[in-house]
């Protein structure tokens, strides 16, 4: 008898084609790019052996209670895993795949991408460009700054955290600075000095944040934290928008505390069209898109299939998230 599988969202074909192949399992899938109701995927999991989901979908106690007790495996589309009740799933003893290192590089490039769209002020000179705001070359006019000579400090040296820090080093960055729970062996391949957290923001022209969303980083980068920055120092988010007290970076950004800030994550995601951080010249938004590549999706998606039946299988997942 075939086993049952909820794919919560439209996902690059290559997952699904795997999941239809191995011929073990029946899928269900809330087939559309939006996502699905709440009331719409407590339905669809309800006898699932498998989930295969998003990081916009909250994995909770009723979640898994509406699922019931077939459920083996839960297979996220993401390497973040700070939507999955984590003690609730070990509680239940599910098993859990995720999707580390096939999009750290990705994620990487995006992230430069908007360290330089916000430090060299791309969507404003773009946007001059458009409104006939561009009268002449004017020697005062959209200046930035760079990152040759710069100190950028990296909060959370993990595997993505390295792979930007290897990108910003061959744009003669002087110093790396990193901060964490512990010193990194491999911080050695970009120089990388551990400091502690405030002397990290206080001596980086570049503070990129790279860590994971805990209850020890959630709202870290607060009013405290941009108050340590140079006034000349540029903020960049590409992990979890929780990580930022928002109000306190809408003042810090606002009052020329800090020079500006990119962010990539936000809360909520999406960001309301009306929210302050808008407003803002010196704020570039994005939305969430660090592993937005076409060859990097698919890989994700086939990644997840096969998370998922290496755990309806019983068998091996190639990333299995240990917990
Ligand atoms: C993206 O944010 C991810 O966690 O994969
Ligand atoms: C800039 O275009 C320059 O020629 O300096």
């Amino acid at each position: 008898k075939l086993m049952k599988v909820f794919i919560t969202r439209r996902i690059p074909p290559e997952g699904a084609k795997l999941l239809s192949q191995a011929g073990v399992c029946e899928v269900a899938q809330w087939d559309s790019d939006e996502p699905v109701p709440r009331a719409e995927l407590l339905k669809g999991v309800k006898g699932a052996h498998g989930i295969l989901c998003l990081l916009s979908d909250k994995i909770d106690a009723e979640l898994l209670d509406a699922a019931g007790p077939n459920l083996k495996v839960i297979s996220t589309l993401s390497v973040g895993f700070d939507h999955m009740a984590m003690d609730e799933i070990k509680k239940r003893g599910i098993r859990v795949g995720y999707t580390p290192d096939v999009l750290t590089d990705a994620t990487a490039e995006l992230t430069v991408a908007l360290l330089l769209a916000a430090a060299r002020r791309l969507p404003e000179g773009v946007e001059e460009v458009k409104n006939g705001g561009w009268s002449s070359w004017k020697p005062l006019w959209l200046c930035g700054y760079g990152l040759s000579g710069s100190t950028v400090g990296v909060v959370g040296l993990g595997r993505i955290g390295l792979a930007i820090a290897k990108r910003l080093k061959a744009f003669g960055v002087k110093r790396t600075l990193y901060s964490g729970r512990t010193a990194k062996a491999y911080a050695g391949e970009v120089g990388g000095e551990f400091v502690p957290l405030d002397t990290l923001v206080a001596e980086s022209d570049f503070v990129v944040v790279s860590c994971s969303l805990t209850p020890d980083t959630k709202g870290m980068c607060d009013q405290a934290f941009f108050s340590k920055m140079k006034k000349t120092a540029v903020f960049v988010n590409s992990s979890r928008g929780t990580v930022v007290n928002q109000e306190d970076l809408y003042q810090a950004l606002s009052t020329g505390q800090i020079a500006a800030a990119g962010l990539d994550v936000t809360t909520p995601e999406p960001l309301p069209t009306d929210h302050p951080l808008l407003t803002l010249k010196n704020c570039v938004v994005l939305p969430h898109i660090g592993s937005a590549t076409y060859s990097t999706r698919g890989v994700m998606a086939e990644l997840s299939a096969r998370n998922l039946l290496g755990g309806l299988q019983g068998t091996d997942m190639p990333s299995e998230l240990t917990f």
